[in-house]
């Protein structure tokens, strides 16, 4: 790092440029000057003076510009990089040592365009894993139509039965993107009211109970006596309490137990579904709630799973401005958790119909 890098404002470095050229200026003409006068006896060679201060100050601007030039390089290749990332190319990065406002504003320049760098990626996987989540239900309907119309099967309730579940599914998943692009974008207003979760709890314990009828998991329930009320959604918090207790379900053998609990934690309750199920290895546990993200992709899809019933339920409690995570160890059953904020005593009281 040279000696003007380390001069934190550009004001510093400019007046540093500018004392030095103006001593190196004043130098040089002292020099020639005190020379001249001794040695050549200058004095009546007036325009020698003028020479000698024209070339201090033409040295002096010279290596003003050379120092200034290093101040401004990463401005000129941030413009650079911009100009990269018009074209979508978001891989440039700024170098900079110094730590003036062009180092600063180099540093920022270089975190968005890794954050844009990263999005970009993002986004060309959504597109990537749409195409492909589309392409199966879409490649099966096909494949049983064509079979149909050249007579290999015939439309028995069997074969229309799975035609069918593929639509549902091809359904299912394009509501299910929606909803979450709607969630992340905000376009949908959260219906915040006071929520009592012990009522709410009981309501989707039974409708799982319903769906997952075929399974011999048995669910429990155990929350605190003194719960208050929560601040929330109730219909988004009902979409993330199914999300949770149907994975779970699915997730645990039969002969296993799926519990939900709550208690109060400060201005929050922590609600925890926890089972006896599988259990998640810790390496996928930081990326369980990234969209289309599954543990055992094979297994998921046999079961109909897409990967997005927790990346909804990330933006929902996010939205609310809560938290969840998951707590995991292979064959010891997980605990899946989110918190919400306690409502205050005047947020609004949902009316039943
Ligand atoms: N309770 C659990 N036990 C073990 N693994 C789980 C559990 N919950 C989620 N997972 C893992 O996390 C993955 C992502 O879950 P997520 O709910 O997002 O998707 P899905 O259930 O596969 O599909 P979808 O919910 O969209 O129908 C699952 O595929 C599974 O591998
Ligand atoms: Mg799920």
């Amino acid at each position: 790092m040279t000696f003007l890098q380390r001069l934190p404002t550009i004001r510093a470095k400019l007046g540093s440029v500018i004392v030095f050229a103006v001593g190196m200026t004043i130098a040089l003409v002292y020099l020639i000057l005190g020379v001249g006068f001794h040695v050549f006896a200058i004095e009546e060679h007036w325009w020698e003076l003028l020479l000698a201060g024209a070339l201090g100050a033409g040295i002096a601007l010279l290596i003003a510009r050379w120092v200034a030039r290093g101040m401004t390089q990463p401005l000129r290749d941030m413009a650079q990089a911009a100009r990269r990332m018009e074209t979508g190319d978001y891989g440039a990065r700024v170098r900079t040592t110094s730590v003036d406002e062009v180092g600063q504003l180099a540093q920022a320049f270089n975190r968005m365009s890794a954050e844009l760098d990263q999005l970009e990626r993002l986004r060309r996987d959504l597109v990537a894993n749409v195409s492909h989540e589309l392409k199966t239900p879409i490649s099966a309907l096909r494949a049983h139509l064509e079979n149909l119309l050249d007579g290999v099967e015939r439309p028995d309730p069997e074969t229309l039965q799975v035609m069918l579940a593929q639509s549902d599914r091809l359904g299912r998943l394009v509501d299910q993107l929606l909803d979450l692009s709607r969630l992340e974008s905000g376009d949908v207003p959260l219906q915040r009211e006071q929520v009592a979760l012990a009522p709410l709890v009981s309501e989707v314990l039974s409708e799982i109970e319903v769906a997952r009828a075929d399974r011999g998991v048995s669910l429990e329930r155990r929350l605190a006596e003194d719960l208050p009320p929560v601040f929330a959604d109730r219909e988004r918090i009902h979409q993330v309490l199914f999300n949770l207790l149907d994975n779970a379900v699915r997730f645990t053998p039969d002969g296993g137990s799926v519990t939900v609990s709550a208690e109060r934690h400060d201005g929050a309750v922590d609600v925890h579904v926890a089972d006896t199920g599988s259990g998640i290895a810790p390496e996928h546990l930081p990326r369980l709630f990234e969209r289309f993200y599954r543990v055992d992709p094979a297994r998921s899809k046999k079961e109909g799973g897409t990967g997005i019933g927790l990346a909804i339920a990330r933006s929902v409690v996010e939205a609310h401005g809560g938290r969840i995570w998951a707590e995991s160890s292979p064959g010891q059953g997980s605990v899946f958790t989110f918190e919400l904020p306690v409502a205050l005593a005047a947020a609004p009281i949902r009316r039943e119909p």
